[in-house]
């Protein structure tokens, strides 16, 4: 009897709790196609943790829980690993003779030039919304797309030509 009545409130608990655990995630793993390529893959997911734990702490910080340096130190991460992330993408690219490098190379340019913007307006006025609103509408998206397309591509050649 208490067992099951335990079962009873326990449930919707339990299960309002995932659900806000959920929510709080920017970025679900399992919606980030794999591609032929271990070490791309490896990336990608890495960039949703540091994404992931940049949403929160920016929200965080918006309600004064977390402190401006704290927050600078994770976009300083954030910017770091998308440098490393597209660079080495470029590298392999060349590294194999990939076709569509300029294709590819050029949507890497076109995003670093979008983001820039968002870490210079952190950097200068200590306003993290446009990255925040960058964060929530554009870059998973963007994200899913890209590695669904060009990085697909690149990894199946690259995998085919021995990398
Ligand atoms: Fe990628
Ligand atoms: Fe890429």
């Amino acid at each position: 009897m208490h067992f099951s009545f335990m079962h009873l409130i326990s449930f919707p608990v339990i299960f309002g709790l995932l659900t806000e655990i959920q929510a709080l995630m920017l970025i679900d793993k399992s919606d980030i196609p794999v591609v032929a390529l271990d070490e791309m893959n490896d990336t990608h997911l890495n960039e949703v943790e540091i994404v992931n734990n940049l949403f929160e702490h920016i929200r965080s910080f918006e309600a004064k829980e977390t402190d401006a340096a704290a927050l600078s130190g994770l976009i300083d991460q954030f910017e770091a690993h998308v440098a490393q992330h597209f660079s080495r993408e470029e590298q392999l690219m060349q590294t194999f003779g990939f076709p569509a490098f300029f294709v590819h190379k050029s949507e890497h340019d076109r995003v670093r030039g979008e983001m820039q913007p968002l870490f210079d307006a952190w950097r200068q006025n200590q306003d993290p919304l446009p990255l925040k609103n960058y964060l929530e509408n554009v870059h998973p998206g963007w994200a899913k797309n890209h590695i669904a397309t060009m990085d697909m591509m690149t990894a199946l050649f690259i995998s085919k030509a021995g990398g």
